[in-house]
């Protein structure tokens, strides 16, 4: 997966961009990053309104988000802000200048960091529960063939143990210990501010006998070959990255849904009165629009159902997602 996807000719770091193979909430909506800016405004007055405020964006693709939340913010919070895409990726010859592009968080951050679908993407390893106990599932690229492999290192274990306990032979876990690391060291640069994980997600009572690993090319969904021809993820056990985030240095965490922490903010997918149809069919057609990307945003079967893990370092989370329900463990 490491080389599939990061590798010299891997999927990423070759430039392939989300959008021509899916469509993540930055894409279907603007007004993501307008919720994201209320939590950034509410993150600002939090910290009371420093001279530099952070805004990170890990696993930017092709590095929109930055702009448009800076595009929803207060022009006395715009500039104050230092935007940062965090990105494998050559950087998008149209990305204004003042974004700066590089492959690794920056050491100290104080602000907001906002992680949407990345942890999917960091690569893992599947274990299996084989009659001969747990082993690594190890792939074929040139034919997809499967075979088990080593016995799971003693950390990938411990984190097997405690976070994907496998039962009946044939059970399936895709190890999350890397992208438990790879959070942690995104809360432990936290100076003070929030950090925002969003992902598909499940939690520990509810884990997939057998797994979640997917590919996807051109919008299809394709078997997850690690040939470098499609993306390769598997969805994020982010209770586990929670509590890597509170060693890390996390103060206050909420797990939640994307419906929830939205509708927190203010996406509610409302429709606008009739009436105004009448008055104003231009303003009616508009808020008709919005409401529909909204509804998208929030839709407990799609972009809606994703989780939602908000961690706050040396501040408390936002007044306004404390409204948000926490998720199921
Ligand atoms: C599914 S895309 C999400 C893009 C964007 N956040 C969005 O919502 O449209 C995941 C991105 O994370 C990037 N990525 C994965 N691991 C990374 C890492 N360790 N450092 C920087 N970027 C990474 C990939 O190159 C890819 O562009």
């Amino acid at each position: 997966m490491q080389g599939a996807l990061y590798g010299e000719e891997g999927f990423y770091r070759r430039g392939e961009r989300p959008t021509a193979h899916f469509r993540t909430s930055v894409h279907a909506s603007t007004r993501f990053a307008g919720a994201l800016a209320r939590l950034l405004t509410e993150i600002d007055a939090s910290l009371g309104h420093p001279p530099r405020v952070d805004l990170v964006d890990v696993g930017a693709g092709c590095g929109r988000l930055p702009l448009q939340i800076m595009a929803a913010v207060t022009p006395g919070l715009a500039a104050r802000i230092v935007p940062t895409a965090v990105e494998v990726a050559p950087r998008p010859d149209e990305l204004p200048a003042g974004v700066a592009w590089r492959a690794e968080p920056p050491a100290e951050i104080t602000g907001m960091v906002v992680a949407n679908e990345w942890l999917d993407n960091v690569p893992l390893d599947v274990v299996e529960l084989t009659p001969r106990g747990p082993r690594v599932m190890l792939v074929d690229p040139a034919t997809g063939a499967e075979r088990p492999g080593q016995r799971p290192a003693d950390d990938d274990r411990e984190w097997l143990d405690r976070w994907w306990p496998l039962r009946e032979p044939g059970d399936r876990a895709e190890v999350g210990l890397p992208r438990c690391l790879a959070w942690g060291s995104v809360v432990g640069r936290m100076r003070r501010g929030v950090a925002v994980a969003v992902d598909y997600a499940h939690s520990r009572g509810s884990r997939p006998a057998t797994g979640t690993l997917t590919g996807y090319r051109d919008g299809h969904v394709v078997p997850p070959v690690p040939d470098g021809s499609c993306d390769i993820t598997a969805h994020v056990a982010l209770d586990a990255c929670a509590a890597h985030g509170v060693k890390a240095g996390a103060d206050a965490t909420l797990l939640t849904t994307q419906r929830s922490a939205l509708r927190a903010l203010g996406v509610t997918g409302a429709k606008p009165p009739i009436e105004l149809a009448h008055q104003d069919p231009q303003a009616y057609v508009a808020a008709l629009c919005a409401a529909g990307e909204e509804a998208e945003l929030i839709d407990p079967l799609g972009l809606g159902g994703f989780g939602w893990l908000a961690q706050a370092v040396g501040t408390a989370l936002p007044e306004s997602l404390t409204g948000a329900h926490p998720a199921e463990a």
